[in-house]
């Protein structure tokens, strides 16, 4: 398994271009289900996650094609076709890759009116059920049953319904997946409480520019009028905030200054009204955002994770990161899922103070941190101890890099071009 080997301390200085939102990407490849014709992303991030779903989605019949895969992210298109659903099963085999397999859910059921698809299991950071995906469905006329560890779905004689879905809890995936379903429904379909994540929002518009009726994009309240069918479209991926989040605190916290490209600060404000009393300084630029430290040393904050517009849970292990070496102590309480502190011992086992007490971390900053090898089981854990080794004095093994090739593209590259000393150990010259 690679490795990456990181000689902390060094200031990072330069630009980094931001890519496609991993998060987005993803259920706008499943939205392509929806149509015989083809739907066309660009800005599309080079990821492991993304290649997954690429082979769920051509075992489903879709036509995959992706165009100047060499350049920049912006200049990069994968045309999706589903011109016959030839399969609706989703496999085991596939789903337990990747949970977002589950999205595939509504868009079969809409167009086909019948999906198996399996369940994906639970994950590192939390059981996570799919409840609510299944729950939202059912109100729509939908018949499921679980069976031999798959989700067995039957639309109703001419299609899925139109309904009212109250989501108890805002979640992000099944939000995105009623919402595919709803568009091809007979009839209103409104959902209360829906995720406001820009991904989700992203995916709407997909949707509009593909013929569906959409209202109330980026609220809690989405209401969607069913049409017969949905036509092709090109549409562009927003911008990954977490990616964006994640190097504006590698600027910080190494006491450089980036310009992150290709990115938007309106993405991020959770982020950044933390960050900034924390000591980190954001500058709008031309396409994108300046990040440096303010005052030569980083401060401890409070910071609890919530949906959006809250502070992103995607972005908690980093920010715990961050605080590592910040002056006084601050408290993180993770309030979306229940496991997901798991950076904390390794982070502890670099110099870190942190006392972890349920759903809450304090963190108390040393004055630095040293390197070590480490691991972690998850993409956000893994990318908060690239950081931590970035600030760290000596030299940080990260182990178990196959998490960070699922949501951060050339990472070590991207890093290494504003003078950090990283470099991926592949497993062969091992
Ligand atoms: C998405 C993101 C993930 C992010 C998360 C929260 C993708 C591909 N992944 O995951 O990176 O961390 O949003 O912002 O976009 N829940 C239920 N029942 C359900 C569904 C969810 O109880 O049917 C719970 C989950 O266990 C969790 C919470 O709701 O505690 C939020 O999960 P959800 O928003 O659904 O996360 P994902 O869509 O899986």
């Amino acid at each position: 398994m690679d490795k990456i080997r990181i000689r902390g301390g060094k200031p990072l200085h330069g630009s980094i271009t931001v890519g496609g939102a991993k998060n987005a990407a993803l259920p706008l490849m499943t939205a392509a289900l929806l149509t015989d014709e083809t739907l066309t992303l660009t800005n599309l991030p080079i990821l492991a996650d993304i290649n997954t779903l690429c082979n769920l989605l051509l075992q489903h019949g879709v036509g995959i094609r992706l165009a100047g895969a060499g350049g920049e992210c912006a200049g990069r298109e994968l045309e999706l076709t589903a011109r016959d659903v030839t399969n609706t099963t989703a496999p085991y085999d596939l789903v337990r890759k990747m949970r977002a397999s589950v999205l595939v859910l509504g868009p079969l059921l809409a167009r086909c009116g019948e999906a198996k698809v399996s369940l994906p299991g639970g994950c590192a950071i939390g059981a996570r059920p799919v409840d609510l995906h299944i729950k939202g469905l059912e109100a729509m006329g939908a018949e499921i049953r679980i069976e031999g560890g798959y989700i067995v779905a039957k639309a109703p004689k001419g299609g899925l319904r139109g309904a009212e879905y109250v989501f108890p809890k805002v979640s992000v995936g099944a939000t995105e997946n009623l919402l595919m379903a709803a568009t091809l429904a007979r009839g209103t379909t409104v959902l209360v409480n829906a995720a406001r994540e820009p991904e989700v929002t992203d995916l709407a518009e997909c949707l509009v520019a593909m013929g569906a009726k959409i209202t109330g994009l980026g609220t809690d309240r989405l209401t969607i009028e069913g049409v017969d069918r949905l036509h092709g479209a090109r549409h562009m991926v927003v911008p990954d905030r977490i990616e964006t989040g994640t190097y504006a605190m590698a600027a910080a916290m190494t006491g450089g200054t980036l310009d992150i490209l290709n990115t938007r600060l309106d993405l991020i404000k959770a982020a950044v009204t933390a960050l900034v009393p924390a000591g980190v300084e954001f500058t709008p630029i031309d396409n994108g955002v300046r990040v440096s430290r303010a005052n030569g040393e980083l401060v401890g904050v409070d910071v609890m994770t919530e949906p959006f517009p809250g502070f992103p849970t995607d972005l908690q292990a980093q920010m715990m990161a961050l605080m590592c070496t910040a002056r006084g102590a601050g408290m993180i309480t993770e309030t979306i899922f229940e496991n997901r502190f798991m950076h904390a011992p390794e982070l502890t086992r670099m110099g870190a103070r942190i006392t972890v007490h349920g759903s809450s971390a304090l963190v108390r900053g040393v004055e630095r941190l040293t390197g070590a090898p480490v691991m972690a089981t998850d993409l956000r854990a893994s990318v908060s101890l690239v950081l931590a080794g970035l600030a760290a004095e000596g030299e940080t093994t990260v182990n178990r890099v196959y998490h960070l090739d699922r949501g951060y593209e050339r990472l070590e590259e991207k890093l290494a071009a504003c003078g950090a000393d990283i470099e991926r150990i592949r497993a062969e010259d091992d």
